[in-house]
This record gives structure tokens, C-alpha cells and sequence, in this order.
């Protein structure tokens, strides 16, 4: 292991394919440790390209774009922070051995779209999933939801953070979903999934770390069960450690080995998990660092944005808990250029709080801006102070 010095000819350059608040911190954490980081994402100020070295704004699903900027500035790696890239083109840079992308091209590939990444985990790895069908047609999607069962979620199978899902109660509402669906997925004409509803206690990220060992082998690290609460497919409150049955645990572990092994490389995936009592079924995984595990910057000694630069790099890990802890969303609750927070004071007043404002140039009603954040003496403590530190922040315009 050895790394450069930063903006010289042996720098070791860090491509970040996305530059939201997950890739700022990841970014500070690369920084840390003098890496050189170059942000990409497709508008200006992004909050990663705030904290980077350079930056760049380009149509990350154009390929002929992306290996551009990658034969410019020849990063030694690439880390993707979003599924919305032309991960074909990643696959080539790849094998080509132009960069590393992390944790592998083939890991971007399946979990961009929901498809590849259901087909590996429920065919080709056995792991238990809601029933599920894919439909192409708002006709096929009838059919795919009667088999599965009402209720059911229809989802396009590239789309994020809930856009295009619906919840479906019965047979009357599919040809809303598959509307819905068309209109708001990422491409035209797409294929969505429908999968039955799984009845769940609670649910949880299950963050997994693949990091160099000791001995050079590759090592799985399991942090603490990260629990969430959603809303319209979007979290809004998470804390960890999220209380389990010894074999729902151990359930939940046994999943998420088997699919970060099956998608290889080197880094931290955020494993979406469902419980019911000792019950676990796999809902999805980013190879990535997780919205909900934004908690891990307080609860951990090293953050999910710390491990992961840890493991990228190539160096040594440890998932340890440092106190229980929550994460609790602040939103724009406007649409409105450079926007402005008051009660920042006020917030940060509330014992054992931090907080993070992303810097994003463009706030909407529902677009995510900031993160209260709070350890406690036990949960219910830490998720009553995050609450009230976020409640404290106040949105306003410029
Ligand atoms: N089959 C399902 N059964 C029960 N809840 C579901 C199901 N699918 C999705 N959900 C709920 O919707 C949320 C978002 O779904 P998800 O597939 O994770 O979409 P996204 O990729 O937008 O995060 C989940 O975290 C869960 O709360
Ligand atoms: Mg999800």
C-alpha cells in the first residue's frame, strides 16, 4: 500500500461518479488519508465538488462523455455514488484495465437495475424475496400482479429513491402504477418489477464491508443492523443499532455475505433487508455507502464514508459501535435557488447533536439538505434528539 502526494505526478487519483452527500464525505474521508479526488456529477456545486480537488459536470450516462473524462484524468479509481451511469462503458474502462471501479464494473451493472440484481440474489443465489414478476406492458403487469398478490409495489427497474413506485391495493390500480411507472422512470419504455408486499416487523440496512485483511485476502466486516423508518420511498429517520433476534441476525448476515461475495471487489454495501420476527427476506443492495447509514457518522468510530475510503485504498477496517445513535432528515421544504437555514444555533444546542447541511445549490419541497444527527444513552434518546435537532433547522429563502 502506497499512496501519493496529492495534485503531483504520483497522486492517487479518486474518481467519484456522482457527488451528492454521500460522495462529500467520502470525499473528505479520501481527502483525509491525501488522496487526490476528482468530483463528477451532472450539475454544478454539487456538494462532493465542493470538497474536491477538480470537478467536472457531465452526463454520467454518456459513455462517449464518461471515457473522456476518464482517459483526461486517468484515475487509479472510480467509485460510483449513483445507479445512473453508463456502467457498459465502466465495464469496458474495466477491462481494459484503464481504472478500478469499485467495488467492481459488474456490481455497478446488476444493481442499476433492478432486474439484474433481483435475478442474482432470488435465482441464481436461492435467497428468500418477495414474490415478484416483470412487466412490459401495462397488460403484463396485470397478470404479474395478480400472481404475486395484492397489495403489491410497482417499481420501474432503473428508478431510485422511490420515483415512479406505487403501492398498489388492488387490480383496479395497476393501470395508474404502470402510468405512473412510464412517466417517471429513468428511460423510456422501460420494464417494470411488481413484487408482492412483505408484511415486515421493521426493516433495516445491513452495512458490509469488504476490506484487505491482514494477510492481503479480502475480508467481510458486518457493522451493526442499521434500522430506518421510509416514507414514499425515501428515508427519513434511521438509528443503529436496530435491535434483532440472535437468528434474524445471523439471517441477515448470512444474506448479505452471500451477496457482496457474489458481487465482489472492494468497499461498503448498504444490504436492504425485511424482518419478521427470526424472518429475513432481501429487498435490494448499493455497492455504495447507504442514505440511512448517514447515523454511522456519529454511532461509529468509523463512519460507513470512512470505511469505505479505507477499503478502496486498500487499508485495514473495523465496524466497531461507538454509542447508539440516529439520523434524522432535514428537507428543502421549498423550491428555490440558495436557499438559507436559521436555527442552526438552536439545534446544535440539543446535547450530544451534529449536524450536516449538504451546500446543494437547488432545494425542492422534498429534496434532502441536511441531516440532524444524535448519540444517546440508549435509542430511544438519541432518535428524540435528532428529531428535535432537525425540527430546530429552518429552511428559508436567500
Ligand atoms: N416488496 C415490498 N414489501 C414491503 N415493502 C416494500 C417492498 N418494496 C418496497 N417496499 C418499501 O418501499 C421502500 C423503497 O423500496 P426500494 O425497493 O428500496 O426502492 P428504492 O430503490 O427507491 O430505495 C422500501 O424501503 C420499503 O419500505
Ligand atoms: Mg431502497
Amino acid at each position: 500500500m502506497r499512496i501519493g502526494t496529492p495534485l503531483t505526478k504520483g497522486a492517487t487519483r479518486v474518481m467519484l461518479l456522482g457527488s451528492g452527500e454521500l460522495g462529500k464525505e467520502v470525499a473528505i474521508e479520501l481527502q483525509r488519508y491525501g488522496a487526490e479526488v476528482i468530483a463528477v456529477d451532472r450539475y454544478e456545486n454539487a456538494p462532493a465538488q465542493q470538497v474536491a480537488h477538480r470537478s467536472y459536470v457531465i452526463q454520467m450516462t454518456d459513455a462517449a462523455a464518461l471515457r473522456a473524462l476518464v482517459e483526461k484524468e486517468r484515475p487509479h479509481l472510480i467509485v460510483p455514488e449513483i445507479e445512473a451511469i453508463a456502467t457498459d462503458e465502466l465495464a469496458k474502462i474495466e477491462a481494459e484495465g484503464l481504472a478500478e471501479v469499485i467495488p467492481t464494473a459488474r456490481a455497478a451493472q446488476l444493481t442499476m437495475n433492478r432486474e439484474g440484481i433481483r435475478r442474482l440474489a432470488a435465482e441464481e443465489l436461492g435467497l428468500p424475496t418477495s414474490p415478484y414478476a416483470f412487466a412490459a406492458s401495462a397488460e403484463d403487469l396485470r397478470a404479474g400482479a395478480a400472481k404475486v398478490g395484492f397489495p403489491c409495489f410497482v417499481k420501474p427497474v432503473m428508478s431510485s429513491s422511490g420515483k415512479g413506485q406505487s403501492y398498489v391495493e388492488n387490480a383496479e390500480g395497476v393501470q395508474a402504477a404502470w402510468d405512473y411507472a412510464m412517466a417517471a422512470g429513468r428511460v423510456e419504455r422501460q420494464l417494470v418489477i411488481v413484487e408482492g408486499r412483505i408484511d415486515f416487523d421493521y426493516e433495516i440496512t445491513q452495512l458490509t464491508v469488504r476490506a484487505r485483511g491482514a494477510s492481503g485476502e479480502i475480508e467481510t466486516h458486518f457493522c451493526d443492523p442499521v434500522g430506518h423508518v421510509q416514507v414514499k420511498g425515501d428515508y427519513v429517520e434511521s438509528w443503529q443499532p436496530q435491535k434483532m433476534t440472535a437468528k434474524a441476525l445471523a439471517s441477515a448476515r448470512d444474506i448479505a455475505k452471500k451477496v457482496t461475495d457474489a458481487l465482489g471487489g472492494r468497499g461498503i454495501f448498504g444490504v436492504e433487508l425485511f424482518v419478521k420476527g427470526d424472518d429475513v427476506w432481501f429487498s435490494e443492495v448499493s455497492p455504495r455507502p447507504h442514505d440511512t447509514g448517514l447515523v454511522t457518522l456519529v454511532s461509529q468510530y468509523q463512519s460507513e464514508f470512512a470505511l469505505h475510503a479505507r477499503a478502496i485504498l486498500g487499508l485495514p477496517v473495523s465496524t466497531e459501535l461507538l454509542a447508539p445513535g440516529a439520523s434524522a432528515v432535514i428537507y428543502g421544504g421549498m423550491d428555490e435557488q440558495g436557499i438559507a437555514f436559521e436555527g442552526l444555533d438552536q439545534a446544535l444546542a440539543v446535547p450530544g447533536t451534529e449536524v450536516r447541511l449538504f451546500g446543494k445549490p437547488e432545494s425542492f419541497q422534498r429534496r434532502r439538505m441536511g441531516v440532524a444527527l444524535a448519540r444517546g444513552a440508549d435509542m430511544a434518546e438519541a432518535r428524540a434528539r435528532a428529531k428535535e435537532a432537525a425540527s430546530r433547522v429552518k429552511p428559508v429563502k436567500g
